[in-house]
């Protein structure tokens, strides 16, 4: 983190009145719909399909929040939500020239996978693996939205979710605490640089700290109960790895957590990020958060919540109203100090200083023909779209031969417009790739049906299935995560004409695939894959490229299993067939498909894991080779298990991966350095040890299926 602007800091500090100083910690939104992951014109589309009423509408309509010229030019606001390249500019004139201390505005806005090139929904890219890939996807977005005038997304989204009913699962890197953790920090990296000053930089924001993922029952905005083993295993570290990795920015989430809203949590924004981790850069509300701690029944009034969140560590407040309405008067009666109110817009300019917005407040200044969706940003979204697939089965019918003629069938097949997934902001339909045209592009025998019964000629039936867009991501949480009703009749149909039948699935969490397990001889979950996704299925699917990716989310059986997710802790009884064990009585307890699964057209074997102790590092060998006959990439996984400690510990746990492509009949030896505080773990007392004893170590191609060795340490 950048501390060299103390001295500047610090001076300018001394010229703010206190009105100005409450302006840099407001953040205005000029029209915001609720907490709601949609514009405008989604919401009315999706009120003209009769998904939501008019009602309904307005009521996720929050009070509008024009901001008038003249709080720029008074200094009453400090970030503002992005308005597009022309009126930022607009706008940064007015804060720069026309106001008294010259301050520019900080525009925010979410990038959360592509500005206009969207790529794959985070869990879809996460299952990609590879560290190099989020980094250069994120900075294609921050140079297009840096264009654009943005200069902070509210990402990466690092919240650690074992619960598919939550929709946001979409919007992180999965159920693994160190998939978020290396999925985060690339994330930062891409956006920020090693030199966040640059103009084709924005500052990241990370959210929502913390244990957003864990609302109970999956139900979206609701409380979180938490050991603190867990806060500290499971959920923090993604934060941290990301504060390391420079963010300039952190999102307290919504939810509270044993009782205390993250919004004004002491413990968490002060104790644990900045005296802890030495986070400097600034903290930004959730949309309307620090309002909303009044409902949660923790604050009394607006007063009570500016006056509690400014004191928590809560530097801006996005969109509530409540500091520019009672900040100054809480300083002038004493009830907050000034020093607080200081420390608290010293973060925010820190952060303004390190983009380098005093000295260009306008970012990129070259006009560019082709901002957006450059052929390179086409091409590298198609990457990232195919690294995401998960092949889930295959008896053998792909790769599809270009001979082979395709009946496709499924609305969303057809409809481009879904490609994008939740969190496309700036993401245009009329860019994406459907599946239908990237099969035809890719010159395939297919043809669109709108029923099965007209099927006559085809040799292989390609289902399209899945949710739509607006079924995952913010306040969509699920009972039910079955495939819709008619997409199940459509299944069973399929089934019935006796033909090869492969399903594509597009969808923002994992679903319950019943008979379609069954009835399937090859399911590729492809996500909701970015605009490029149709030319990305059809590589897929004819070969061109060989699935290489890997669940990083577990897939249950059936709804009730959830949370299901691989590094449970084992109970005293488990599951197993006798009766008094933790089991359900009418689903399997292993899931339909498990962690790090994931199929190739070629396959791979594993031999010779060893391990040893070299200092204070395990040392992992094993050999992994192609015995098919096509090139392909393994990301191979390295588990642990502590199987006796004071704490019970999970079965399993990653420590790390590899990518390794190989050609046919090629093998490698593959080799972990594991540093031995990896090993360790929070005691009941929630201090960090590591126990001697006997550790096991695992290697494979899943979560399931791997060779096991254990050192005595
Ligand atoms: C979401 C955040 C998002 C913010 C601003 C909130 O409702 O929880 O993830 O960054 O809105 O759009």
């Amino acid at each position: 983190m950048h501390r060299e602007y103390e001295k500047e800091i610090q001076e300018l500090l001394g010229k703010m009145t206190l009105e100005e100083k409450v302006g840099q910690l407001n953040h205005l939104c000029p029209t915001t719909y609720g907490a709601f992951a949609f514009s405008e014109e989604e919401l009315i589309q999706q009120m003209r399909e009769g998904k939501i009423t008019f009602q309904e509408l307005e009521s996720m309509r929050l009070p509008q929040q024009d901001c008038r010229e003249e709080d720029i030019r008074a200094g009453r606001v400090g970030v503002y939500a992005a308005v597009g390249r022309k009126e930022a500019r607009r706008l940064q004139k007015i804060a720069v020239e026309e106001s008294r201390l010259g301050i520019p505005l900080l525009f925010g806005r979410d990038v959360i996978h592509g500005y206009r090139t969207i790529t794959p929904i985070p869990l879809g890219e996460s299952c990609a693996f590879d560290e190099a890939l989020w980094e250069q996807t994120a900075r294609m977005s921050a140079r297009e939205a840096a264009y654009d005038g943005v200069g902070l997304t509210y990402a990466p989204m690092v919240d650690v979710s074992k619960d598919a009913r939550w929709g946001r699962i979409a919007e992180s890197a999965g159920e693994d605490t160190l998939m978020n953790a290396r999925y985060g920090a690339a994330k930062v990296r891409g956006y920020q640089t090693s030199d966040p000053s640059r103009p084709d930089t924005i500052a990241a924001c990370v959210k929502h700290f913390c244990g957003y993922g864990f609302v109970e029952g999956g139900r979206d905005y609701n409380r979180v109960e938490m050991s603190e083993q867990r806060l500290w295993e499971d959920v923090l570290p993604p934060f941290q790895a990301c504060v390391e990795a420079g963010a300039l920015g952190v999102m307290p989430s919504f939810n509270d957590i044993n009782g205390v809203p993250s919004s004004v949590n002491g413990w968490l924004l002060r104790d644990v990020l900045r005296k802890e981790w030495g986070f400097a850069g600034t903290t930004i509300s959730d949309a309307n958060a620090v309002a909303e701690c009044i409902t949660h029944g923790v604050c009394a009034d607006a007063e009570d919540a500016a006056r509690q969140a400014l004191t928590a560590g809560m530097d801006v407040d996005m969109s509530s109203g409540c500091y520019p309405n009672h900040l100054k008067e809480l300083v002038e009666a004493g009830q907050v100090s000034e020093n607080l109110l200081n420390e608290a817009v010293a973060n925010v300019l820190r952060v303004k200083f390190s983009l380098g917005l005093f000295e260009n407040p306008y970012g990129i200044l070259e006009e560019d023909p082709q901002p957006f969706l450059k052929p390179a940003y086409r091409q590298l979204a198609r990457q990232s779209a195919r690294e995401s697939m998960v092949l889930l089965k295959n008896t053998g019918v792909l790769p599809l031969k270009p001979e082979t003629k395709l009946a496709v069938l499924g609305e969303l097949a057809a409809d481009a417009g879904e490609m994008t997934g939740t969190w496309a902001l700036d993401g245009k339909g009329e860019d994406c790739v459907g599946v239908l045209e990237g099969l035809k592009a890719r010159g395939a025998r297919c043809t669109y049906y709108a029923s099965v019964a007209q099927i006559q000629q085809a040799d292989v039936l390609l289902l399209v299935l899945g949710e739509k867009k607006c079924d995952s991501g913010e306040a969509t949480s699920k009972t039910d995560l079955r495939l819709p009703p008619e997409q199940r009749a459509l299944i069973r149909a399929a089934a019935m004409m006796g033909k090869p039948v492969v399903a594509i699935l597009l969808n923002g969490r994992p679903l319950v695939l019943g008979e379609l397990l069954g009835c399937a001889d090859a399911i590729l979950e492809a996500w909701h894959p970015g605009v490029e996704g149709g030319n990305a299925i059809a590589d897929v699917l004819y070969g061109a490229y060989n699935p290489s990716g890997k669940l990083t989310t577990t897939f249950p059986n059936a709804s009730g299993q959830c949370p299901c997710y691989y590094d449970y802790t084992p109970t005293g009884r488990p599951a197993s067939s006798f009766q008094c064990t933790s089991r359900y009585l009418d689903v399997p307890m292993e899931p339909a498909f498990p962690f790090g699964w994931g199929l190739s057209y070629t396959t791979f074997s594993y031999e010779g894991l060893k391990v040893e102790k070299q200092e204070n590092r395990i040392v992992l060998g094993v050999t992994v080779k192609n015995t098919g006959n096509r090139a392909g990439v393994e990301v191979v996984q390295c588990y642990f298990r502590d199987p006796v400690a004071r704490r019970t510990r999970p079965v399993k746990r990653l420590l790390d991966f590899r990518r390794v492509p190989l050609s046919p009949g090629q093998q490698e030896q593959v080799c972990f350095q594991i540093p031995v505080e990896q090993l360790g773990y929070y005691d009941e007392r929630a201090r960090f040890v590591i126990e001697p004893g006997e550790f096991v170590f695992m290697v494979g191609g899943n979560s399931r299926d791997v060779l096991t060795t254990s050192i005595v340490l």
